[in-house]
């Protein structure tokens, strides 16, 4: 058994298999969605999340099986909302950033969403910066990008990388991507679960300036893999059909 799983989390996992719970959509699985929304707003509270976030005010998540699959999910999201305002014929202009300590799955994400392999930046951060982004580096690198024609997509920021625990200053990271229209994602795969405690959750300052928010369970909270838990502000697309729920 994995070592940092739990008595609970192993019986969540037997009853969900042993029911056979099969929880695509909705329609699939009403109750299990259904859970699942209230066990998202459970936990985004227990995370003081901003209320943007949460399905009671509009925003929303899904559990997904990994934080890899959380990158995808909202790089594919970005890069559609993006490419329906500019076209489709600008695909091999989008830029993804990150820094040197974020985690692979960011540019393994960015290779399946189909960005172009030369536009994806790992920005260099230092060790008198704790190996956080430094916000002048990602604006330059922005700049830079756009005189060249390019077109800033995504930016994904780190609360606690794997190797460094390194942070992310988020407030003035998503302020210079808020001036570019770029979506912020925050990857907490590590780290996040210890935001429950309060006096870590400084950390999270600034993160009412992100587009969406990731966390995995599987390792501090003890369920069994695979459970990342993310957030994003705006679930749903403008021409998103609206199921009837009756
Ligand atoms: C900071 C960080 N990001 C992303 C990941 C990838 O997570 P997953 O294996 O759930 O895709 C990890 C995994 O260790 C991580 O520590």
């Amino acid at each position: 058994m994995e070592c940092n799983a739990s008595i609970a989390g192993f019986a969540g996992e037997m009853l969900s298999t042993g029911f056979n719970v099969v929880g695509f959509n909705w329609i699939s699985s009403p109750a299990a969605t259904e859970l699942e929304s209230i066990v998202m707003d459970w936990l985004g509270k227990l995370l003081i999340l901003p209320t943007s976030f949460l399905f009671s005010a509009g925003g929303g998540g899904v559990l997904q099986g990994t934080t890899c699959e959380a990158m995808l999910c909202t790089l594919t999201a970005a890069r559609d909302q993006m490419l329906n305002k500019i076209g489709r014929e600008n695909m091999g202009k989008l830029v993804v950033y990150g820094s040197d300590q974020t985690h692979f799955s960011l540019q393994k994400a960015a290779k399946i969403a189909g960005i172009n392999p030369s536009n994806f930046r790992s920005l260099l951060t230092i060790k008198s910066a704790a190996f956080g982004l430094s916000p002048d580096s990602l604006r330059s690198a922005i700049q830079s990008n756009i005189k060249s024609g390019l077109i800033p997509l995504f930016y994904c920021a780190t609360i606690g990388a794997t190797s460094s625990n390194a942070v992310d200053p988020l407030g003035p990271l998503c302020d210079v991507a808020k001036d570019y229209n770029i979506w912020v994602h925050i990857d907490a795969a590590y780290a996040g679960s210890a935001f429950i405690c309060l006096e870590f959750h400084y950390f999270l300052h600034g993160i009412d300036g992100a587009n969406s928010f990731s966390l995995n369970a599987h390792k501090w909270f003890l369920t069994t893999l695979d459970c990342c838990y993310l957030w994003v502000k705006r679930p749903k697309c403008p021409n998103q059909i609206t199921l009837n729920r009756s």
